[in-house]
């Protein structure tokens, strides 16, 4: 039997593999130059030494890497545009009972001031509170996202640029993490979590009571289901926070002692990786939400009753 040849490995990522034994020979110089020329790696050349640290260029990555912190810069300003002008106007913030509804705006409850229109507030409301409802209450759903650990990161890319995105160079020389005032206060966050989990039960109770028609009784509406959707994707983005997760699963040398902690935190944890999705979600639609009954209560659209 003939004995082949010893031919050049053929490079593969980062380990050399053997080809297949080929007997013709001009049939092997062949397949030996097509994957010699087909195959050969590309050096890209890499100097150390750039911003901490980093390849003296801004970037090696050429893909469109601008794409995500740019869209997300966008959402985000939108929202803080819309959200400031809706927490301000003070107005068409409650469908009550002169149109069969009972809808409120996520952005304007609990109205717990004295000046939230009739049938909109509790019986203990702040008398000296004169402004818009919406800013005694706004503070626990912004402070609750702005130190969201999933926001941060989103935010320190988009308009930080610290650094832009993944393998992208830092815009800054320096680096001093969340470990000085203002970003130190980022660790209030479990805080805000607590009381999140308070207005998500509030705004639980106002879907509820958006299945009342007062002067036609129980319906469902479409305002009825934009409220309930609401809530849903609001507990969705609450329950997957990380504070949630560690308060379930943190902190435990045996999951063995503690079964049901156990449990919870792996219900928790499948939520938890899908954090990105319940934050954009809840975001959009709680806008969305504010946006629908705004229309129905100035008169734009007409709340659709479905059964
Ligand atoms: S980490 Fe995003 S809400 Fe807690």
């Amino acid at each position: 039997m003939r004995k082949s040849a010893p031919r050049p490995g053929i490079w593969r990522g980062s380990k050399t593999v053997a080809p297949a034994p080929v007997d013709d020979p001009h049939e092997r110089e062949n397949f030996v130059t097509t994957v010699e020329t087909a195959e050969k790696p590309a050096i890209t050349p890499v100097e150390l030494g750039g911003t901490r640290g980093g390849p003296d260029v801004p970037t090696l990555r050429s893909d469109n890497w601008w794409i995500q912190p740019l869209v997300s810069a966008v959402i985000l300003t939108a929202f803080v545009v819309y959200s400031t002008w809706a927490a301000f106007v003070n107005k068409n913030y409650f469908v009550g009972g002169a149109m069969h509804r009972d809808l409120i705006s996520p952005f304007y409850s609990p109205c717990l001031a004295a000046s939230c229109v009739p049938g909109s507030h509790p019986s203990t409301v702040i008398s000296w509170w004169t402004i818009s409802p919406a800013l005694l209450i706004l503070i626990v759903p912004l402070g609750f996202r702005l130190t969201c650990y999933y926001y941060r990161r989103t935010y320190y890319r988009s308009f930080w640029l610290s650094p832009p995105n993944c393998g992208v160079a830092d815009a800054h020389g320096s680096y001093s993490g969340e470990t000085r005032f203002p970003l130190v206060l980022q660790n209030i966050h479990r805080w805000f979590f607590y009381l999140g989990l308070i207005l998500n039960v509030i705004l639980t109770i106002d879907a509820i009571e958006a299945f009342r028609e007062p002067g036609l009784g129980i319906g469902v509406s479409v305002g009825t289901l934009v409220l309930c959707v609401n809530a849903a994707l609001l507990w969705l983005y609450s329950i997957s926070c990380h504070s949630c997760r560690h308060l379930c699963g943190g902190q435990l040398k045996s999951f063995s002692d503690h079964p049901i902690r156990y449990k919870f935190w792996k219900l928790l944890s499948p939520l938890n990786a899908n954090h990105m999705k319940f934050a954009w979600a809840s975001l959009v639609f709680v806008a969305l939400a504010d946006l629908y009954v705004r229309l129905v209560a100035s008169g734009t659209i007409t709340d659709y009753k479905l059964f």
